[in-house]
């Protein structure tokens, strides 16, 4: 693994910290406070190839890879964390597992318009009893002649409400418990498949988290993505490459606290000297950069072993882990080095630290990451690290 960027990761990152900067960043506060889905900007980041940077240029992809996703993912997240998570599922959760497990008639179908960025995907695989415990799904799909019929809901789907397409994980074969999920692609607009509510968040604010409803839903059995029982597995291959980017989300939120801290400590003055003088500060700032390098290197690293096509669970969930509690702690210390004017909505980091704790929920809670990495050392199965 090599420390350098190649020429076109480095021109990745400098295009998407341009459009960062000059397009998201003058309406980050606004969709925020609005929870609004950024539409626009969200176009013109699938104009640029953001939509499916780990998607095939023959399925509409760009086929950056991951090394080069989680560099440009890093830096919209610096200035956004909602524009960063759509661009995530997108990539990882929805477009990833299509393109890896689907047929070519569905990665025509399903997957070119999401990965040019012309419509969106989500990954419905939570329900009211199974965030944590994935592998208790209730939603059923009963096998009826050449299609299925879904019954059940989910919940917390990131894009559930704005996706034409969602990839929904259901129960064929109770009796076989989570070797009987299967994983099908179900299109916006087919009778039975309805948006409920829409969850109003603590952070992440404009993109948009739903509960899909499934009631009699008819889906044809082309629709099914993989074989009958691959569903888990299918799901669980998604969210590693997932972890990669909810990493690479998470080091983005903490780089912008960090950075505007740094920018304040330069200029506040107290007692006569500008903050950055007080030792205490100093240890704050060296702190943050010290974990934010850490984190990137651990994230740089599993994208790396992705891109290799080697083993990376362990590599990912070390990275997202060690990530998310780094978002959560320098983005806590930015608002304790900006002090009072760190809790209010001007300076911005207090939008970092709300946006900061999902990283620590999603795509497998920090204490499921622990799980996983302890699972894998204690089996002698040390893949990825
Ligand atoms: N890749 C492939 N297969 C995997 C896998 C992986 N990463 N992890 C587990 N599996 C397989 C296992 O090999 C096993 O298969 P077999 O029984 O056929 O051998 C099967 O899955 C079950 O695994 P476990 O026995 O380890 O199951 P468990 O219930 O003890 O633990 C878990 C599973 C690790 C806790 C898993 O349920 C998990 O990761 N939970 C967290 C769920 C999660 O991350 N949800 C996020 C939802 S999506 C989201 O957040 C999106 C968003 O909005 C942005």
């Amino acid at each position: 693994m090599t420390f350098d960027l190649t020429s076109e990761q480095q021109l990745i990152q400098a295009t998407a910290r341009e459009f960062a900067e000059t397009q998201i960043r003058p309406i980050a506060a606004e969709i925020d406070r609005d929870s609004r889905f950024p539409h626009e900007t969200v176009k013109r980041m699938g104009e640029l190839g953001l939509m499916g940077m780990v998607i095939p240029e023959r399925w509409g992809g760009s086929g950056a890879g991951a090394q080069a996703y989680v560099v440009a993912l890093e830096e919209i997240a610096r200035v956004c964390a909602s524009h960063a998570v759509v661009m995530s599922v997108n990539n990882s959760l929805y477009g990833d597992p299509i393109a890896r497990f689907g047929t070519d008639a569905q990665r025509e179908r399903f997957l070119t318009p999401v990965a040019s960025g012309h419509a969106h995907g989500c990954f419905a695989l939570t329900e009211p009893q199974a965030g944590s415990d994935a592998t208790n799904q209730a939603t059923l799909a009963v096998r009826d002649g050449d299609h299925y019929v879904l019954n059940g809901c989910k919940r917390f789907v990131t894009t559930g409400r704005e996706a034409s397409f969602a990839l929904v994980f259901c129960q064929t074969d109770r009796a076989k418990g989570h070797r009987g999920i299967t994983a099908f692609v179900v299109e916006k607009g087919t009778r039975g498949f309805t948006v409920g509510k829409t969850e109003d968040k603590l952070g992440i604010r404009a993109s948009d988290t739903a509960e899909l409803l499934f009631d009699d839903c008819r889906v044809p059995v082309q629709s099914r993505i993989g074989d009958e029982g691959q569903g888990f597995k299918i799901a669980m291959t998604a969210i590693d490459g997932g972890r990669v980017g909810i990493a690479a989300q998470a080091i983005g939120i903490a780089t912008g606290a960090y950075e505007r801290s740094v920018a304040y400590a330069r200029e506040r003055r107290a007692f006569g000297v500008i903050i950055g003088e007080h030792q205490m500060v100093q240890w704050m700032l060296a702190d943050m950069a010290v974990a934010i390098d850490g984190a990137r290197l651990l994230t740089r690293k599993a994208a790396a072993l992705k891109d290799a096509g080697r083993p990376y669970r362990t590599a990912a969930a070390m990275a997202k882990l060690f990530a998310a509690e780094t978002a959560m702690k320098v983005t806590t210390d930015a608002i304790q080095v900006h002090g009072g004017y760190g809790f209010i909505k001007e300076y911005e980091v207090e939008r970092a630290f709300r946006d900061a704790k999902i990283t620590q929920l999603y795509e497998g809670t920090s204490q499921i990451q622990k799980l996983v990495v302890a699972r894998h050392l204690l089996r002698g199965d040390h893949d990825g690290v």
